[in-house]
């Protein structure tokens, strides 16, 4: 499997280390691009990388990675097309599959991956053009599966997964934030903190996860009638929390819009 990549930042770096720690296939060769040659020092160790700052070096891959900022990334495509690659993978927010296709002119597969994934614990949904095979469905799902879940979707559902997975971390992070704030306001150390939040937010994900009961149903097992849970709700609702996640997923979605 020959793999190329263009733009090794922050999550191109993230799906080069997970594919190197799990390789998926045994005879994977990465053909990484960046601008900055200083990047290759990173994969010094791994044989089967070769570093380049040209894209023509990409040239005879069975399937390339984009991720590039949006911005940088309509030049990137009209160079791609000169390559004819057998089908391109883009995980650059706003950039739809009809452009993909347009600007680089092969079969092309979106992608929204999210940060989690730098632990293998991410969360990616693809979308593909028509003309993608299943046989690279299944090398681009492949791919994904090494950073975390797969979820395949229909592209008019981008905005709201860009708004959703892509942009949740950040708000996850946020209340995470918040709630350690809150507690050492009264007199918990940080690190305790930190550590009975960040628990609370793992487990209890895991048991909406693996119980299968609706959210609502697990929120009552925790609120007694006059209880401390049920106070503390009661100021969530007076100020709006549920409202406040809401708009904020709809400004989210329709920032998403407009990028496209
Ligand atoms: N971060 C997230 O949570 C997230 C989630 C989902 C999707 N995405 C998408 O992922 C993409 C990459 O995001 P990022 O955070 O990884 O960005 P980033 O850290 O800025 O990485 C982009 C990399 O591409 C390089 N580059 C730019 N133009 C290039 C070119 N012509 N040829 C080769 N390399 C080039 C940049 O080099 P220089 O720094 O030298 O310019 C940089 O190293 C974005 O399109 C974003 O929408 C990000």
């Amino acid at each position: 499997m020959r793999l190329g990549m263009i733009g090794v930042g922050a999550m191109g770096q993230a799906i080069a280390r997970r594919l190197l720690e799990k390789p998926p296939w045994d005879d994977l060769q990465l053909y990484l691009c960046d601008l900055d040659i200083s990047k290759a020092d990173r994969y010094h160790d791994y044989p089967n990388v070769y570093f380049n700052t040209d894209i023509s070096a990409l040239t005879g891959c069975d399937l390339i990675i984009l991720a590039v900022k949006p911005q940088g990334a309509i030049p990137v495509l009209q160079e791609l097309a000169k390559l004819a690659v057998p089908a391109i993978i883009s995980i650059v927010a706003g950039i739809t599959l009809e452009e993909l296709v347009k600007f680089s002119n092969t079969a092309a597969i979106r992608v929204m991956p999210n940060t989690p994934s730098l632990i293998g614990e991410g969360i990616s949904v693809l979308t593909y053009s028509a003309d993608v095979s299943a046989y690279q469905k299944e090398q681009a799902k492949t791919i994904f599966m090494t950073l975390g879940e797969v979820v395949e979707l229909e592209e008019k559902f981008f905005s709201v997964v860009t708004a959703l997975s892509g942009a949740g971390p950040a708000y996850v992070y946020l209340m995470i934030e918040a709630l350690i704030d809150a507690a050492c306001a009264h007199g918990l150390s940080r690190d305790v903190a930190k550590q009975l939040v960040v628990s609370t937010f793992i487990g209890s994900a895991k048991l909406v996860e693996q119980s299968q009961l609706h959210p609502a149903i697990l929120k009552d097992q925790v609120t007694s009638p006059g209880g401390v849970t049920i106070s503390a709700l009661h100021v969530m609702e007076q100020r709006g929390l549920r409202g406040i996640l809401w708009d904020a997923v709809s400004q989210g979605v329709a920032k998403a819009n407009d990028l496209k």
